[in-house]
């Protein structure tokens, strides 16, 4: 049995494409159930629909509060028998309610070395400004505290003198795509154990 993944999203779709792709895989444990954006115009919708992943617009409008939003993915969620929630380039927080449903079964990418520039949509350029020699990505656990759940996997790279936010960011998304289906991958094989703020992965 594979492990079903709901992946939300909120623009590009980048990281989507990733998993997508590394689902398609033989080997793949894992199989991309549903995808989910809060942006009606995510070109990530249409990567998912080009793959015959069943993907929707879940927006704002219409509900009554933050919670009933959040609470109507969560329903989605469910009613498509996801096990583990990717977000991927997802810009919302998400309500505790998600949260508590699916607890140490949501990940999220974060394009620095956490627990470095945290909370930030720009973390490379936080990166860059800050002069750090090497940054990278992780990827961690989302508990109700922004960017600071359990870290599962990270990568790390070099930054260059002559590095701009461009190229920085580059380099790291794709450390990225490579990074996060890893990750999503140890969880479908069932070799990952929280102790803590520590993540232990069975060799
Ligand atoms: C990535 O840099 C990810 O780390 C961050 O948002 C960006 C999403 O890019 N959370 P994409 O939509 O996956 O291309």
């Amino acid at each position: 049995m594979v492990m079903r993944v709901g992946v939300l999203v909120s623009g590009r779709g980048s990281n989507l494409a990733a998993l997508l792709e590394d689902a398609a895989r033989a080997d793949a444990p894992y199989t991309v159930a549903l995808v989910l954006s809060n942006r009606a115009d995510a070109p990530a919708l249409a990567r998912a629909r080009a793959t015959g992943v069943p993907a929707l617009a879940v927006t704002r409008d219409g509900f009554a509060s933050r919670a009933a939003w959040h609470g109507e993915l969560l329903r989605l969620l469910r009613e498509h028998g996801v096990e583990l929630v990717a977000l991927a380039g997802f810009d919302q927080i998400l309500h505790p309610v998600v949260v508590a449903a699916y607890p140490e079964r949501i990940l999220n990418i974060h394009p620095s070395l956490l627990p470095a520039f945290t909370g930030t949509l720009r973390a490379q350029e936080a990166a860059l400004a800050h002069g750090v020699k090497v940054s990278g990505c992780t990827v961690h656990l989302v508990t109700p505290e922004v960017d600071a759940g359990p870290i599962v996997a990270q990568a790390a790279i070099p930054v260059r003198d002559d590095d701009t936010v461009a190229s920085l960011s580059e380099r790291i998304l794709a450390e990225e795509h490579r990074l996060f289906p890893h990750a999503v991958r140890l969880f479908a094989q069932g070799r990952v154990r929280v102790e803590g703020r520590r993540v232990v992965i069975r060799a």
